[in-house]
This record gives structure tokens, sequence and C-alpha cells, in this order.
């Protein structure tokens, strides 16, 4: 084997920095009303500790670390935003200032953090089921469990395949169907749950509320009941996602130019 070349250390440095580091810096920006694209039910977890990632929700890494000036939260990554790294407002709020959003609420844009996927047992606290299983609609998470467990029938890590929990509620706000957990047997040839009423029925369901924190007053309200005149103040909590979506384009060509250095790093380490 010939002793690597300066250049070439230089070029694997930055691949294995690039591509091997756990923790990754992105601008978080605040994200005031829960919503889960996989259909996580907002009764059953903490809304104020949410991770809105841009990119698809994994079924295994659904727990992240976030780390800013000292403080750490862990957050569950259980929906996918259109590009920005978004948290939940009071997550937000702690780590710019170390208050919640409650006590202390402030408004900004976005602030460089250090993220990292962690083991979903960091995250337990924030579910509140039986073994902190991940709390799913039964009629409206099915594409997203069937894939998880088609990836565990692959023999692939799936986290959420071993640790789902099915709930007749239809909505992630919970404001539609009964509170009552509902069984998936004999997956695939099933894909509908078992549940005591009927799968779906869309009763008013007033016993599993859902609280947002409003951006910027800090104010706790019922998630899903009409908003007062307040559209105001969320267009400047979008203006910046916004931003953090333009920084994130930004950083395209930077990423392409790392990507194209370690597909040389690769070539360079396969020659040796
Ligand atoms: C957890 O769920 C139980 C009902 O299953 C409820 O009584 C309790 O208040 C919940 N805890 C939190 C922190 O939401
Ligand atoms: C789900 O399965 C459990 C245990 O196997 C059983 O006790 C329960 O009655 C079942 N519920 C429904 C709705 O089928």
């Amino acid at each position: 084997m010939r002793p690597p070349t300066p250049f070439c250390a230089l070029v694997t440095a930055l691949f294995a920095a690039s591509f091997t580091a756990a923790t990754t810096t992105v601008g978080v920006t605040p994200h005031a009303s829960y919503s889960s694209s996989i259909g996580v039910l907002g009764c059953k977890v903490n809304t104020n500790r949410i991770a809105y990632w841009p990119m698809a929700v994994d079924c295994t890494n659904i727990c992240v670390s976030l780390s800013y000036s000292g403080r750490q939260v862990y957050l569950l990554r259980i929906d996918e935003s259109g590009g920005a790294y978004d948290v939940s407002y009071d997550a937000w709020n702690y780590l710019t200032t170390g208050k919640s959003a409650m006590a202390d609420p402030t408004a900004g844009g976005s602030f460089n953090m250090e993220t990292e996927n962690v083991d979903v047992s960091k995250c337990a606290s924030l579910i509140n089921t039986s073994g902190s299983k991940l709390p799913l609609s039964a009629a409206n998470s099915m594409n997203f469990l069937s894939s998880c467990l088609s990836q565990q029938a692959d023999g692939k890590k799936s986290w959420v395949a071993a640790n789902y929990v099915l709930y007749n509620i239809l909505d992630p706000i919970c404001t539609y169907g009964y509170d009552e957990v509902c069984n998936l047997t004999n997956w695939p040839d099933q894909n509908q749950a078992t549940c005591p009423h009927q799968l779906g029925d869309s009763v008013a369901l007033k016993s599993q509320p859902v609280y947002n924190i409003e951006y910027p007053t800090g104010k706790k309200v019922l998630a899903g009941a009409p908003v007062a005149a307040s559209t105001a103040k969320t267009s400047s909590a979008n203006a910046a996602a916004d931003h953090a979506f333009r920084n994130l384009f930004q950083c395209q060509s930077l990423l392409f130019w790392l990507l194209s250095l370690g597909t040389i790093g690769y070539a360079f380490l396969g020659s040796f």
C-alpha cells in the first residue's frame, strides 16, 4: 500500500468529516402548530418536543438530539417539513433563551444548532403510551406502518415496526375517533386494524385535547380551534421558515462540492 499523498489525506479527512460525523449543524426555526405526516397522535406525545425536518420520516431514526449554547433537548422527528429545520416553538425558545415559551416567549428566526440521531429510548419520556410505543392512527397511518413492517419483514432494522400502538383516532390533533387501542393481526394479508368500535368512525373526540404554544405570544391554545386574528403573527414564523429554506439552497452547491470530493476520496481509497 502506497503512503497516502497529502491531497489524498486531505480529501479523505474531508470525506470522513462530512460523512461519518454523527453531528451536523442546521439552522433551526420555530414551529407553532403540531402536525405529523405519518399520523402520530399529538394527544399521546409531548407536542413541545417535536422536530420537523426536511426529509421523509424514518422507521428507526425518529429521535434526535438538538443542542445550542450548552443546552440540549431530545425531539421526536415525526413530521416532514417543506425545507426548514423546524422544532416546536417551546423547544426553540428553551434552546435559544433557557426559558419555556410559556414562561418567557421570544420571537426570532434561524439559529445554527447541533443535531444528531440518537436511540429512541432517549425520547421515551416524550411518549405517553404503555411501554412508550409510538401512537399511530389506525385509520390513517397504515402507509407508513406498512413500510416499516415491510422493512422488518426484509430483515432490516425497523424500530417503529417493533414499537407501535394503533388507536382508533383519525387525526394527529385527536379531534375525531375513539380513544381505544386497535390490533393489527395477520399483516400483510390484512392491512386493516381491528378496533372495539368501527375503524375510522369519525365521531367527535373531546377527551384528548392537543395544545399548541402560539407564536410569539407563548399562549397555550387548543389545536384545531378556530384561530383569532393572529394570522399576522404566524406569518412571521413562516417568514423565518422561508429564510431557512433559502439558506438550505445556498448550502446546496457546497454540498455538491463535498459529494464530489467524497467520490474522489472513494476512488483514491479504492486504488490502494
Ligand atoms: C398520560 O396518559 C394518561 C391516560 O392514559 C393521562 O391520564 C395522563 O395525564 C397523561 N400524561 C401526560 C403527561 O399527558
Ligand atoms: C387486541 O389483542 C389483545 C391481546 O391479543 C386482546 O386482549 C384485545 O381484546 C384485542 N382487541 C381487539 C379490539 O381486537
